[in-house]
């Protein structure tokens, strides 16, 4: 394949790809949804389950979709089709590509809104907006915020708009030119919330809440939420990492750049409980919160501290940068797809994409306000997009992802494609093939409500056991010890 390979755009530096996937996995899942989440979940427990499905399942699905991009050079429909058509297998694999842009598109649909809210915010925090609200008055602020939809569809419009821009510009000049600066700005604002945090007199019962293993307050709930959330935090089954993917030279280590992106984007959301969790706590106010506890808890907290208005500016610019550079990477797919296919520049395939973009999640945010009662089976359009990509479309495409890579195509092709080190092959092989299906089968079975019985944390042993079983069998087997040996 590489003789003939189709000719791609290719990040211009070094570190092109590995901001860029950064800037994907790093958003307002770290910044919003992990510290939240972690609340909820009740601290150091979840945040050992969240680890080790990102070091499970996350990891080797991300080098995964990175394979199936560079080998391809498209976008996901183009590229899953080259390299099933290379294996001679069924190019009806390709739909898994149109699942995942699909899915990118989705999300992007009601992450504009919740993207809107930081840009809000900010706002608010600049125009002191927020000065001397008490708690009620923060609840009711955040409510009006999304009562109105005319500036609740202003903010959207305006991160619809950003995204496109920069997205119109193409790979290099767009899309790598502003992680360039939008990542170490994000990075170093994090640093200074979290020395700020040091001071506040809340950091060590921070630290306590992140780190401290708790095994009593984990639920089986709390460990799904965590598998689904590893997903969600690496961009996962949406065709953004595997069109970044698309773009990577070959000299590059796949195993090397996944996992340096997998580790940012753990620091980030550990480093994001560090800046969040000490003002919280600083101030006598409770974790779990939920959804709000960014947009409500922590703007109160920041006005009661000295110099409170500065950080909550640099806190919501940093998430507005982290909302964006992710928000980039979920059309990407869909952008580079029309520009490949549909013989349209890319800057039209952009603003088409972004039209339509704009239609939907004008929809998704009217369920914050007028549409508040257009609902099917209780949730609205809003929450129907976040369930039907988090709880289905992305587990089923990773697990698609993985069964392709496991045990479809020809393991030569995968192999040279990886050109991974014979054990860390071996690993990722069994993670792929087994560990990845079985857990992603377990959040199914929980999505679709099909077990009503609480296994409580007992079915955690039963997977491992399983588990043990098969890398058993699999290191015994013939079939892994052949497809081992470079003759394929
Ligand atoms: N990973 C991002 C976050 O944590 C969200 C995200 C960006 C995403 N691109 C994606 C999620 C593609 C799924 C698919 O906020």
């Amino acid at each position: 394949m590489t003789t003939n390979e189709p000719s791609r755009t290719q990040w211009l530096g070094r570190w092109g790809f590995v901001l860029a996937a950064t800037g994907s996995a790093v958003g307002l899942g770290n910044i919003w949804k992990f510290p939240y989440m972690t609340g909820e979940y009740g601290g150091g427990a979840f945040v050992l389950v969240y680890l080790a499905c990102i070091l499970c399942v996350g990891v080797p699905i991300m080098m995964t979709e990175i394979a199936l991009g560079r080998r391809g050079r498209g976008s996901p429909i183009d590229a899953i089709r080259r390299v099933v058509t290379e294996s001679g297998r069924s190019s009806g694999w390709s739909l898994l590509g149109w699942m995942a842009m699909l899915c990118g598109f989705m999300i992007l649909s009601f992450y504009v809104v919740v993207a809107g809210w930081s840009f809000a915010y900010l706002w608010k925090m600049v125009s002191g907006g927020l000065a001397g609200s008490s708690v009620d008055d923060m609840a009711a602020i955040f409510g009006a915020n999304n009562a109105n939809p005319f500036t609740l569809g202003a903010w959207s419009t305006l991160v619809t708009v950003a995204t496109m821009v920069i997205v119109g510009k193409g790979v290099q000049q767009g899309i790598e030119r502003s992680v360039g600066w939008m990542m170490p700005g994000m990075v170093v604002m994090l640093l200074v919330m979290i020395i700020y945090g040091m001071f506040s007199g809340g950091f060590g019962q921070a630290v306590n809440f992140l780190f401290a293993f708790n095994a009593s307050s984990l639920s089986s709930e709390g460990m799904l939420a965590a598998m689904g959330h590893a997903f969600f935090t690496l961009s996962l089954a949406s065709g953004a990492i595997l069109t970044y993917g698309s773009y990577l030279p070959r000299r590059a280590s796949i195993g090397r750049t996944t996992l340096t992106v997998a580790i940012a984007d753990t620091l980030v959301a550990l480093m994001a409980g560090l800046a969040i969790f000490p003002v919280i706590f600083a101030n006598g106010m409770e974790p779990n919160s939920g959804p709000g506890l960014i947009f409500m808890s922590l703007p109160l907290a920041f006005q009661a501290m000295p110099l409170g208005t500065l950080f909550g500016i640099l806190f919501f610019i940093m998430l507005s940068m982290a909302a964006l550079t992710s928000s980039i990477s979920m059309v990407e797919a869909t952008v580079s797809w029309l520009a490949d296919n549909k013989g349209v520049s890319r800057k039209a395939a952009a603003w088409g994409t972004g039209i339509v973009l704009w239609v939907i999640s004008t929809l998704a945010m009217l369920s914050f306000n007028v549409g508040a009662d257009w609902t099917l089976a209780g949730k609205h359009f809003f929450d129907w997009l976040d369930y039907l990509t988090s709880r289905l479309m992305m587990p089923l495409g990773g697990l698609g992802m993985a069964l392709l890579a496991g045990f479809v195509l020809k393991s030569q092709a995968v192999k040279d494609e990886l050109n991974l080190p014979a054990g860390i092959y071996a690993l990722w092989l069994f993670m792929v093939r087994y560990v990845s299906p079985l857990a992603i089968l377990v959040i199914f079975v929980d999505a679709l409500g099909l077990v009503a019985v609480d296994f409580g944390a007992h079915w955690l042993w039963l997977v491992l056991i399983l588990l043990v079983l098969t890398l058993a069998g699999e290191l015994v087997s013939p079939r892994l010890r052949r497809s081992l040996q470079t003759s394929d």
